[in-house]
């Protein structure tokens, strides 16, 4: 759950090691780090705390070299600009100046940065540690630098290939020398590692945006591959030392996709690009009015979709709620069953699965640990898997029988907004493919369903635009109150408990979320004057019933704040604060009211004056159980 960014070439290392780190500092922010070749070694900087405290550290080294022969003679020696980066999720050792990478052996030959964890780190350690290695920092990732250097007789690239053979876990690395000036040498298992190739000078990172701004020419690296990087191009050798030929692609990503656009956080912005997400997300595959079209699910085609007994989700977090929504419309409309298991927990059961379920694995990372645990596991007792995800080449997708894809694009913001609506408007779709398939709904049931879902993008702006000023104001009103509770019925159940975690993750505020017909078994007993009760009341068969618990609430004094259909009068009179999201399909039209939620959450979030994109102790791709 880290960045690793690497660069040789003639530019000025320390600038595109800080601009790369400054596009991967979603993936991890509590330290980072950066490490530039020089004759004499190398000239490490890393320090605590997000990208600023790096980037002073790093701006005071640079002024301060005008007077260190070491540090500007030895690189201007040099026949190209070579260094790492490395920005950090602490998982082994704590946040501190000694944990950040780079990290090298004893000797400081090699230098290392590691992203992922290296599951045998106690082990080599303690082998390294008996033939007289000295470590320095807690972090598994140093035994990388130790393993390497131990191996190390000239040549890096034979190094690294026969640490890497030693090394279990999934991770990713690339290390560096200044025995072989211009060489950086990168391997992977598990985790990314992408190569973007220019004119006379070479990149890698975690992910392409890291050197958008250099080159949209990128090779993609496979597990036990290592990669040797010299500015005049690059080597890819494979387990046993061949050569494998692999041509660049061209990416056609616009670096305006990974910069805020004129909103004052990217939270913000991914908010208001809800309705462009799910309008590429859904685009292609509803071009017939009277059904859906997928497209290649790899080994999942339509007889197995007629044919599955029941759909089992597994996910974590906010794409755990996609999957409780998407119950509702599979289940009605394609009467499939379906289970939806949090990851952490399927994992570790001994469920009962098999050949004729098909297990939904959902994450918009495609790269979550418990998920892709519970997919594998899943996958091994004979169940068919189906990835969705966000994220091309991911560790999700090549585990699974088959991959749909969301198409919400880059999402830095820490909390998941537009790839969330995403993912449940891809799973609607499937939904109503599997209602086409098996012939579960008439047909204009069918072609509603579908000019339902293409509208959706158009009622996603609309929402958007309605609630945000209203969203934003009940928000600033209530931002003291210390706690929420959140309420709802049948799909709007999932959105509020997706609200409460927005609300929890990006402006700490504590919250609960409950079936609304639950409150009187236990949490009404919370209510008082002073809590905001946020209640999803958006059209349903259930509504009546929504209104009878609203009821309740307000009799213990209670403030509601409701999210209904637009036009309704329901609640009128009733709950104190109300924010219409237009009608559409009851199912579908649960899914608009999480806008003006994720809203509510952010406008509290900034109230308190807090960092929306990188809330504390969270990253953005948690590749650690
Ligand atoms: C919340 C959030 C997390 C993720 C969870 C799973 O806003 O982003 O709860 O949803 O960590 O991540 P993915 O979808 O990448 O598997």
């Amino acid at each position: 759950m880290c960045g690793i960014i690497g660069y040789t070439g003639s530019r000025e290392p320390r600038e595109v090691l800080m601009a790369g780190l400054q596009r991967l500092e979603y993936r991890g922010y509590d330290s980072a780090g950066i490490a530039v070749q020089s004759s004499v070694g190398a000239d490490v900087i890393r320090s605590v705390g997000n990208l600023a405290a790096l980037r002073e550290a790093v701006g005071l080294a640079v002024g301060a070299e005008t007077d260190s022969a070491a540090g500007a003679v030895g690189i201007a020696e040099l026949p190209s600009s070579t260094g790492i980066g490395h920005t950090r999720w602490a998982t082994h050792g704590r946040v501190t100046e000694a944990n950040a990478h780079p990290h090298c052996d004893d000797q400081e030959t090699i230098q290392v940065v590691v992203n992922g964890i290296i599951e045998n780190f106690a082990t080599l350690k303690n082998e390294l540690v008996a033939g007289g290695s000295a470590f320095s920092s807690e972090t598994d990732a140093e035994v990388v630098a130790h393993m390497v250097a131990a191996v190390y007789d000239g040549d890096l690239v034979d190094a690294v290939r026969t640490a890497n053979r030693r090394l279990e876990g999934h991770f990713a690395f690339v290390a560096m020398t200044a025995n072989q000036p211009g060489l950086l040498v990168g391997a992977r298992h598990e985790c990314p590692l992408v190569i973007g190739v220019g004119e006379g000078e070479c990149f890698v990172a975690s992910a392409v945006p890291a050197f958008l701004d250099y080159t949209r020419l990128v090779v993609g690296i496979e597990d036990g591959e290592v990669v040797a990087m010299r500015p005049e191009g690059i080597e890819i050798t494979g387990l046993d030392g061949e050569t494998i030929d692999r041509q660049p692609t061209e990416v056609d990503w616009d670096v305006e996709t990974a910069e805020k656009g004129g909103f004052e956080s990217f939270m913000l912005k991914e908010i208001h690009e809800q309705a462009d997400a799910i309008a590429e997300t859904v685009a292609d595959r509803t071009v017939r009015a009277d059904g859906v079209d997928l497209g290649d699910l790899g080994s999942i085609d339509d007889q197995l979709l007629r044919e599955i007994s029941r759909i089992v989700i597994v996910a974590c977090g906010t794409s755990y709620h996609s999957g409780l929504i998407a119950r509702y419309a599979i289940e009605t409309w394609a009467r499939v069953p379906v289970e939806v298991e949090l990851a952490s927990e399927y994992r570790y059961r001994t469920p009962v699965v098999g050949k004729n379920d098909l297990v939904i694995g959902i994450t918009q990372s495609g790269e979550t640990r418990d998920t892709l645990a519970a997919m594998r596991c899943a996958r091994d007792a004979g169940a068919t898997v189906l990835a969705l995800t966000n994220i091309m080449g991911s560790q999700a997708e090549r585990e699974a029988d088959g991959c749909l894809f969301t198409r919400a694009g880059l999402e830095i913001g820490v909390a998941a907004t537009k790839t969330f609506s995403s993912q449940v408007a891809a799973l609607f779709l499937l939904a109503i493919r599997l209602a086409e398939l098996r012939g579960s709904l008439e047909e204009k049931q069918l072609s509603d369903l579908v000019a339902a879902m293409k509208h959706l993008p158009h009622l996603v702006d609309q929402t958007v635009a309605a609630t945000e000023e209203t969203a934003m104001e009940i928000g600033r009103r209530y931002a003291k109150a210390g706690f929420f509770l959140y309420i709802g019925r049948h799909a709007g159940l999932p959105i509020a408990l997706e609200g409460a975690l927005k609300l929890k993750e990006i402006a700490y505020v504590p919250t609960d979320a409950y079936a609304a017909g639950e409150m009187k078994h236990g949490p009404i007993a919370l209510l008082d004057e002073a809590t905001p009760v946020v209640c999803v009341a958006t059209d349903s068969a259930v509504l009546e019933k929504i209104v009878s618990n609203v009821m309740e609430v307000r009799a213990r004094g209670a403030v509601v704040i409701a999210v209904e259909t637009e036009g309704s009068t329901a609640l009128e009179g009733i709950a104190e604060e109300r924010i219409a999201v237009p009608a559409t399909d009851p199912i579908i039209g649960a899914l608009l009211a999480v806008i003006p939620l994720q809203l509510l959450a952010y406008s509290i979030a900034s109230e308190l004056g807090l960092n929306v994109d990188q809330p504390r102790n969270l990253a953005k791709t948690v590749t650690v159980e």
